[in-house]
Parts: structure tokens; sequence; C-alpha cells
């Protein structure tokens, strides 16, 4: 019963038969606290329910919460190696009570937990008090029986606690293990406190208040919080006196003795439990969706990883080892935390791509720290700016170098590295100032400077607490955007993803207490920081104000299918047309998705069918959509799709979807982009992929449009009608249509040629009447006919073949064809070519019709006039001028 797994399922069962809800951890990046970095106690996913903004199904609750103290208010990384007890990363078991529940009860589940299920020794236990709580002081001494010295009052902020600064809170009575004379130190309060005799295992708060930014209110609803630490009861159940002692460790301790050949004795004692610490945090922080970075809370990755690496080479490994410790911890995690299965893959190659790229410069830069501190005895401080340069050029962040020097006592001039810093942006600042960028953008870079950068949390959530941390209107910085106005804001950590890589910004909406705006779009405006456009439509939005943001799901969903669509429909274009197909461009939004590529020609309806074909394949593969991240030349040779001229960081999202489906690289996946857009989970969730334009853009680049999901299938269905309404007119089945149109154009293209001939025909014939067309003017016979509707390019063969009827004189034929316009055409038989001009009389005749030359041969010429009416006119000027001859 005392193996890790079988106290956190103890623990869970008894607050279960006790009509608690067992809740499953949250993540370690909480959605719900813009002031907090990391989940930090079991509470933290229910701070809302507590302060009765969130209501839950249920009032008693239970969970084994991760927890991660590494940065903010609670941080133990400092510590973690060198105690017994401080981790980075721990569980707290813990059961709640929201407004049901209080203080005698809490103390009796603790109480009964603790002695009866667990059977602990009463005597070995003892308690403390806040001092000012004789309620909670009267309810032990009832319950236990102890002697008032066994019930210790404390009045310091030890038994008064708090998440951070703001928040719930509330006295709290904490309950000791005495491990026995033996051990030294003594009980708490007592100066000997600190020594390891009797150490805290279970904290009961008793959350009374919520701690504003100016005063404490009273909760609602008095309420209970709990907290035990799952490593360090385990230690105390397994009779060990060290957390690093207790069953999950000694199997990861093993791990690393394996892998670096180093017993975890002596001096190395404290860098296997560094790694075996240090490798939980970070293994469940990427699970979680945290990525080592440069900023917020994946440097706090970064420096956790890099300190566990700066301690696997003090064990004398040179080449990547923590990451394949991982097994391990699947091992004796994965069964309570499924995350850790389902990123696996993840995380092993995140701290393995972390420990390469650091490992190349860990050893320069310690050496050159050797040589800096070469002669410090005890108590002398190391340089900022050598503190910098290890920093900036080899990667160190400031704790490391700390810890580095921790073991000879020499400390860093930490104002030192912070001016070294500061002097650094500046120069960075006035190098870009003078790059001519616009006025306009010159204000986020002030704000980013000032702020820092907005932390992206829309990969894993679409709803987060963030607070304002910039309000920009009309160029200028405000404190506050009043109701009605529309301005800018940054908030220090947002689900908002910014425009980017063709992905158009998301919108949604913005909620705090009173206040309520509008997000209308989301732009990085300078690397990093994310530009809410926001419209005020209740109360006032302000600077520091703690506001909920929430991203429209239904238009983000259809991005995600658009953007994902996108990288297949890449794939499919290159496949089915060839490799030279490259991206130019792309487009992503709700509605469609647009997609610009190198190719010489037009793509033929079989092509488009054949892409449409691939990407829908892939599409019911329905596979799942993996992103993980990797250092820019790994990703390439890999066979990720990059963009010739892009700017990618050191490190880049590689986004991956489907199998192969050309039989040309077996196993491998369809498609590999670097990508930092919003995808789908599964290839499925694209739901159909529909082409519905291709075109050409500029020379050599061709454009397609597509649509997927309801989109595609709201085209497909219209496309549809038409057909069906096309059949219903031809009375034919939709498979009929094609054959049913082609005979009908057929039928249609002979039945012109027969009108065309039976026109000529009329034409020539001398009309309906049966008149005789010919006529004399002067010494040339004539023959002159007004038509209508003739095709123009039939009228020199006719004319020709009243020449060859006439023997000898001129033809004339004048056509009315579409909207009245003339077509005329003057034929001279050859004896006559020596006489008149085929080219004058079509002049003459042109004109008179309203336009003007003509031109052809003497004996066939043929012009053209707007006014068909003056046909008359026009024979009348010819036949004049033949006359005059
Ligand atoms: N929230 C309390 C703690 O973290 C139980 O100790």
């Amino acid at each position: 019963m005392s193996g890790v797994n079988e106290i956190r399922s103890t623990f869970l069962d008894y607050f279960k038969k006790h009509g608690h809800e067992v809740v499953p951890s949250s993540s370690l990046v909480p959605r719900n606290d813009p002031t907090l970095m990391f989940t930090n106690a079991g509470m933290v996913p229910f701070k809302n329910v507590f302060t009765c903004l969130e209501k839950r199904d249920y009032v008693r609750a239970t969970s084994s919460q991760k927890c991660v103290r590494a940065g903010g208010k609670h941080n133990d990384l400092d510590n973690v190696g060198y105690t017994a007890r401080h981790h980075t990363f721990f569980e707290m078991l813990g059961n709640f009570s929201f407004g049901d529940y209080f203080k005698e009860q809490a103390i009796e589940h603790a109480w009964n937990l603790l002695t009866k299920e667990f059977c602990l020794p009463k005597e070995k236990l003892v308690i403390t008090v806040f001092s000012e709580d004789d309620e909670a002081f009267s309810l032990w001494k009832k319950l236990t029986g102890f002697a008032d010295e066994k019930i210790i009052r404390i009045p310091t902020s030890d038994n008064f606690w708090s998440m951070g600064d703001t928040g719930p809170c509330g006295p709290c009575s904490e309950i000791f293990f005495d491990h026995g004379e033996h051990i030294w130190g003594g009980p708490p309060g007592s100066p000997e406190e600190d020594g390891d005799r009797f150490i805290e295992i279970w904290n009961l708060v008793f959350m009374q208040y919520e701690q504003t930014a100016t005063e404490r209110l009273n909760l609602p609803r008095p309420s209970i919080d709990t907290g035990m630490g799952l490593e360090r009861f385990a230690a105390l159940m397994q009779g060990v006196h060290d957390n690093y002692d207790i069953d999950l460790f000694r199997a990861l301790i093993a791990a690393s003795e394996n892998l670096t050949g180093v017993e975890a004795e002596g001096k190395a004692r404290a860098s296997h439990r560094v790694i075996a610490d240090h490798l939980r945090s970070t293994a469940f922080l990427i699970a979680d969706g945290v990525l080592p970075s440069n900023e917020g809370r994946g440097y706090v990755l970064r420096r956790i990883m890099r300190r566990a690496m700066r301690h696997a080479n003090l064990l004398g490994a040179r080449d990547p080892i923590i990451y394949k410790m991982l097994p391990v911890l699947v091992r004796e995690m994965g069964r309570a935390f499924p995350e850790l299965l389902r990123a696996e893959k993840l995380i092993e190659e995140t701290i393995q791509l972390e420990e390469k790229r650091f490992i190349k410069t860990l050893e320069r830069g310690l050496s050159l720290l050797d040589t800096a501190v070469d002669g410090f005895g005890e108590g002398d401080e190391l340089d900022g700016e050598t503190a910098f340069k290890l920093y900036d050029t080899y990667g160190f962040p400031l704790d490391l170098t700390q810890d580095a020097l921790r073991a000879k006592k020499i400390s860093v001039d930490t104002d030192g590295f912070n001016s070294a810093m500061e002097r650094q942006k500046a120069e960075a600042r006035a190098a870009w100032s003078g790059s001519g960028d616009a006025a306009t953008d010159s204000i986020w870079f002030a704000i980013k400077d000032k702020v820092g950068s907005t932390e992206f949390l829309g990969y894993e959530s679409e709803r987060v607490e963030g607070v304002v941390s910039a309000l920009v209107v009309e160029g200028a910085e405000v404190t506050q955007i009043t109701e009605g106005a529309n301005g800018f804001m940054v908030v220090n950590q947002t689900p908002f993803y910014g425009e980017s890589g063709g992905q158009v910004g998301d919108t949604g909406v913005l909620l705090a207490d009173g206040v309520e705006a509008r997000i209308t779009n989301t732009q990085k405006k300078t690397d990093g920081v994310f530009v809410h456009s926001v419209e005020v439509v209740k109360g006032t939005l302000a600077v520091d104000l703690a506001v909920e943001l929430v991203v429209d799901g239904v238009r983000r969903a259809a991005i995600r299918s658009n953007h994902s669509a996108t990288h297949l429909l890449h794939e499919a274009l290159r496949e089915t047309l060839g490799e030279h197909v490259a991206q130019k461009g792309s487009l992503v939004t709700s509605e469609r998705l647009r997609f610009d590529f190198s190719h010489p020609k037009p793509l033929s309806d079989e092509d488009i069918s054949g892409i449409e074909h691939l990407t829908n394949q892939v599409v019911l593969q329905n596979t799942a959509v993996e992103t993980r991240l990797m250092a820019v030349d790994d990703a390439i040779e890999s066979g990720a799709m990059a963009l010739f001229g892009e700017k990618y960081g050191d490190e880049v999202r590689v986004v991956t979807m489907g199998d192969d489906l050309s039989g040309n690289k077996p196993g491998k996946a369809y498609s590999v982009e670097l990508c930092g857009g919003t995808h789908v989970t599964r290839t499925g969730d694209i739901g159909l992929v529909a082409v519905v334009s291709e075109g050409a853009v500029a020379a050599g680049v061709r454009r397609v449009e597509a649509l997927t999901g309801n989109a595609a299938r709201a085209y497909l269905a219209e496309q549809d009608a038409h057909m069906k309404a096309a059949a219903s007119l031809l009375k034919v089945a939709s498979a009929d249509v094609p054959a049913r149109v082609s005979a009908l154009l057929d039928e249609r293209k002979k039945l012109e040629r027969e009108l065309a001939e039976a026109k000529k025909k009329m034409a020539m014939s001398g009309g309906a009447q049966g008149e005789q067309p010919v006529t004399e003017a002067g010494r040339f016979k004539l023959m002159a006919r007004v038509t209508e509707g003739l095709n123009p390019k039939d009228l020199k063969g006719l004319a020709d073949e009243a020449k060859t009827s006439l023997g000898s004189g001129v033809v004339v034929l004048i056509n009315s064809g579409e909207e009245g316009k003339a077509a005329i055409v003057v034929g001279v038989t050859k004896d006559l070519v020596g006489d008149v001009s085929a080219v004058d009389l079509v002049r003459l005749g042109s004109e008179a019709l309203g336009g003007r030359g003509g031109g052809g041969r003497p004996d066939m010429a043929q012009a053209g006039g707007p006014d068909a009416s003056k046909a008359p006119a026009a024979l009348e000027a010819i036949t004049s001028f033949l006359s005059g001859k």
C-alpha cells in the first residue's frame, strides 16, 4: 500500500467514498489565472469556484494535481538537488469543499484518513493552527485529545495560506510527523523547526477570504482546500527520510546512474537528483503544451532543462542522455497521467533537441566560467558582464551560472548582469529605430521593451485569462479605453492567434467584471507582441485589469480546418504537378483557403480532381496531426517544406499530417511543413476539401481556392442543385445531362448551318418575292442586295458566286448584322478591273454607312459601318458613281 501509485489511489478513493468528485489533474498552465505562471497548488483549478465566479455540478472534490514551483511566488528551483524535499515538479493530493463542509469535517477527514486508512501512529503527529484560530484549536483538541503543546499556535504567515499576491486565502492548520529524537530538529514554531525531525505532511486551509489587489474580502461561502505533497508522504509511508529515496525517484535515479555510469553518492548525489526532478517537470510541462523558448514559461522550462543538462555534464555525460530516461518516467507515471503517453514522442524529441543544441556550447561556456573564477575564493563575486556573456553567447541562464558556482560559494553580481542586459536591449532599439520602419510601429517596439512578449496559449486553449499590459488609441499609449471607444490592447498572455503565415488573426470577446469588449482582429506587431483590436461595448477597459479572453471558437475551427487543408493541398499539388511546385503565398480565413504556387500553365480538370482526390484521401485517413519543435536545419533535413526567404527562429514548429499515399516515401508522413499556425487534431476534422477555382496570378504563378468542411459541403450541394435543375429542364437523369447537352449543341450547330444556307439562298435568289436584282448603272451591270442576319464571313463567297452568274459587272452586298451594324462587300469582275476598283466603291459605300475606310483588292473589297439603315444611301452613292463613269 506504500508505493506512490497506491498512496495516490488510497487518498482519492477515501474521499470518493465520502461524496467527493474525483477530478483529474488540470494543466500545469493555468487557464483561469493570468497572474500565475504555473499551477502551484491543488486548489488552482478551483480558484474561481471558491470565489463563486464559476459553478460546478459538485460541491466536494478531490484530486492529485500536478504542480510546478519554479517561477513566481512559489519558486523552489534553486534548492532542488541540495535538500531532501524540494522539487520543481510534485503532486499535491487534496480534498476540497466549495461552501459545503468547513473546519470540523475537514479536520475529521484528515485525522481519519491518516490514522485509520494509512494507520499512522497518533502519537507521532503534531498539529499547528493559526494563532488566532481558537475554533480550529478546540476542534483538534476534542478530536485528538492531545495536550496543548501538541496543538501549536503559529502567528506567522506559515499558517495563513495564499496562492499568490491575490486570490482566495485563509488561516491554515498543518499536520506534522515526528520522525523521532534521533533526528535533529524541533517542533514547528521552535528555533530548531528547520531541522528534519518534524516534517509537515498535510496542510488544511480554511478558505475564508479573497485577497484583491487592494483589500481582503470575505468569501461568499467558507470553503476547504487541503494539500498533501505526495512525494513527502510517500517517503513517510516507505520509512525513508528523503523524498528522493521513494520508489519513483529510486527508479529515475537508477536510470540516470545507468546512463552516466556514476553512482548517486557523494558529490554526484545532487546531480542525479536534479536530473530526476527536472526530467519530471520538463516532461509534464511539454505534455501541457509548454516548449522551451526565450520568453515566459518557455524560458523557465529552458532553464530547468539546461540546469539538468549541466548536472549531466558534471556526471561526465558528453552526449544527450536525459531524453533516454523518459521511458522510465512514463512507466512510473503514465498510468496516472495518460497525457505523458500521448505526448511521449514530442517530449522525447524536444528534450533531445535541447540537449543537442546546448551540449555544443555548454563545454565552452563552462571552461570560460572556470577561467573567469580562477583564483576566486569563498564569498567572492563573479562580475555581471561575464555572467551576461555566458547568457548571451552560450545560452547559460543566470541561475545556471549561479548553480555552477554554488559549490565554490561564489556569488554573481545580478545587478551587473541586469544592466548588461538592459544595455544590449537599448543598443538593439537604437539599431532598430535607424532601420527606417514606420514610425507608427515604434510604439509597439517600446511596448515590447516595457511589457515583454505576449505568451500565446492558443495552441492549447481558446479561453484564457490575461492581464492588460498596454492600451493604445490613435498611436498613443493610454491607461484606459472607455465604453463605445476603440483601440488596441496588449495582454501578458492570450489564446488569440496573431495574423501570420497566411492565417488571419482571431476574433472573439473579452470579459471582465462589468467590462465587455469585442476583439475584431489580432495582429503581431513586432516580434512576439500580439495586438488585439478592441471595441469596448460595456464598462472601461484599463491597464492591469484581469480579463477573460474568449476566441470565437466556430470561426477558429473553420480556420484550423482551412489551414490544415492548405498543407494537404500543397503536397497534393506537388505529387500531381511535380516537384517544381513551390508555395508563393497563401491566405487562410474562416471562409476559404487560397494557395499560390509556381506552375507554368493552367491546371486541367483532371489535375484538379486528382488533387481533390489525394487531399480527401488523407482527410479520410483521419490520422493525428502532430506538432513538434525542431532546429530549423534538422526540420528541413527531415523533409519539412520551408518557405524560401521566410524568417524562422532557431527553432520551428513542424506540423506533420497523414500517411504517404504515393508509395514514394513508404512509412513516411504525407505532409511535413514548418508552420506556426493552428491546426486540426486529426485530419478527419477537415471533413471534406473542394477546389472551387483555379487561375493565374502572375507569369508562372497559379492560384487555387478551396473550401473545407461545411463550406465545401454547401458548395457541392449548390452544384448538385444546379445539376438537378438542368436535368429537370432537359427531362433526363442527372447522369445523362452531359450527353443530352452535347446532343443539343450538335443539333443546334446543324440547325444554324441549315439556317445560314437558307438565308444565303434567299439572299441570292432575289428575296422572297423573287425580284430580279440586276440593274444597270451607267455602262456597268450592277447586282446589289441588302440582306439581313447573314454571317459576315459568308459575304465574300456570295459575292464571288454573284460575279460568276453576272459574267461582267459589279456586285454590292450590304448585310445588316448585330445591333444594326452593316458589313459591305463589293466585287468587280476581272474584265472591269481596269475601269473601276472595288476598293474605291467599298469606301463610298462605307462612308454612307457611317464608317470609314475599307480594304481589299480591286476585284473584291470589304468594309463596315455602324448604321445598316443607311444601306439605300450607300447603294445610291455607288450607283451614281458608276453611272458617272
Ligand atoms: N493550497 C494549500 C497548499 O498549497 C493546501 O499548501
